[in-house]
């Protein structure tokens, strides 16, 4: 029991309330939501639960049973603290941008524990982030879309890793039973409810190559020099999302080739997410399917951010019965595929993918069911918070 864990961490367990936030799993709608365009995450049932109560004197204590680590800061300097580079900049960060949006941190003790499995890209930071402001907020209201926004300003200004909205918005605004369409611009979202008889399995590669980061920022850089390039011929071109396939057609010759391959894979993304809606909305599974492997070949060759891992996993997936589609899902370079099932096929690509991954790379891959689960909030009924180790089922 998570009480039992915050007693044992600091000798009491009076009014502890406890808060979790999701991670996700994108199902399509990748590197679009920093260019203002569309995604399709679902929040999973893999999430982090934070544990908190008053403290007794002005510390602001974290604990993670994951690290089995404990700091402690001031409260009343949660403003100003500068990053540790370690797991409590996700935490402070948040409080930091709470402080600064008028929500002054109270002195609490912080107990987390997380089934979200870290480096695995499905969005241990924004459930770690999310969770942290619900707890230091601990029941003050907030504007949800705020949340959203002051726990990605937390991770791109204080943790200094860039990202677009997807994974915050997603664990604040989750529907349970369905995905989530977010329209990056508008930052509107609808619930899309996914067809029946079919299942999604993410499979965790286990590796994450140093490149990832690096690279994501220079894709970022590389979509700004693309919508340069485009402004040329429509100025009133914003962002990628503003750029038609046919505009891209035009503009793709006088463009550096790598660029226009880039750009080539943002607006050809946004239009594989509308579709698959459609498709999602009408029932056909297979073009959903089919999309997936699109969206797939679209970032391992037009934007690079696949691994070998990665493509394997696409590739064996792909050839097994009942699978319908496969892609490399999050920001790349390691992480996870995701796969879309038809029901009752599901052992069969848990056994194949993992005899094949052990035999080609010598690791077993982490499989996890998902299914999609409810934002970001408050939980009543404590008999329902897993244990700390990551659900892999
Ligand atoms: C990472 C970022 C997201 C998004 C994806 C790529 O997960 O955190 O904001 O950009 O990469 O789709």
């Amino acid at each position: 029991m998570i009480l039992e864990a915050f007693r044992k961490r600091y000798g009491t367990a009076e009014n502890v309330r406890v808060f979790r936030a999701p991670g996700r799993v994108n199902l399509i709608g990748e590197h679009t939501d920093y260019n203002l365009g569309f995604v399709l995450p679902i929040a999973l049932d893999l999430a982090c639960f934070m544990a908190t109560a008053d403290s007794p004197d002005g510390a602001l204590r974290v604990y993670s049973e994951e690290k089995n680590q404990s700091r402690e800061f001031p409260a009343a300097e949660a403003g100003s603290l500068a990053p540790a580079h370690d797991w409590t900049d996700y935490i402070i960060g948040v409080a930091r941008e709470l402080t600064h949006a008028g929500f002054p941190v109270a002195p609490k003790l912080l107990l987390v524990r997380s089934t979200v499995p870290e480096g695995s890209g499905l969005s241990s930071s924004a459930a770690l982030e999310v969770a942290s402001a619900l707890a230091l907020l601990d029941g003050r209201d907030i504007p949800p879309l705020t949340l959203a926004k002051l726990c990605q300003r937390a991770e791109v200004d204080f943790v200094g890793t860039p990202c677009g909205i997807m994974d915050q918005y997603v664990s604040v605004f989750a529907c349970e039973h369905a995905a989530l369409q977010i329209d990056c611009r508008s930052l509107e979202s609808q619930a899309v409810t996914l067809p029946a008889g079919v299942e999604i399995l993410a499979v965790n590669t286990m590796v994450k190559h140093a490149l990832g980061q690096s690279a994501y920022k220079e894709r970022t850089e590389e979509c700004a020099t693309a919508v340069d390039a485009i402004r040329r011929l429509d100025p009133k071109v914003q962002s990628l999302r503003d750029v038609s396939v046919a505009l891209l057609e035009r503009a793709m010759p006088a463009m550096p080739k790598v660029i226009a391959r880039r750009a080539r894979h943002v607006v050809t993304e946004d239009e594989r997410v509308i579709l698959f809606v459609s498709a999602c909305q009408r029932g056909d599974v297979e073009r959903m399917g089919q999309l997936m492997v699109e969206s797939h070949v679209s970032l391992q060759h037009d934007y690079e951010v696949s691994a070998p891992e990665l493509d394997f996993l696409v590739d064996t997936a792909i050839g097994v019965e009942g699978v319908l589609g496969a892609r490399m899902t999050g920001g790349g370079f390691g992480g996870c595929t995701v796969n879309l099932l038809r029901q009752g096929t599901s052992k069969r690509l848990r056994s194949t993918i993992t005899h094949a991954y052990e035999e080609r790379f010598g690791i077993t891959p982490q499989i996890f069911l998902c299914r999609p689960s409810g934002g970001a909030g408050e939980v009543k009924n404590f008999e329902r918070i897993p244990s700390g180790t990551p659900l892999s089922d």
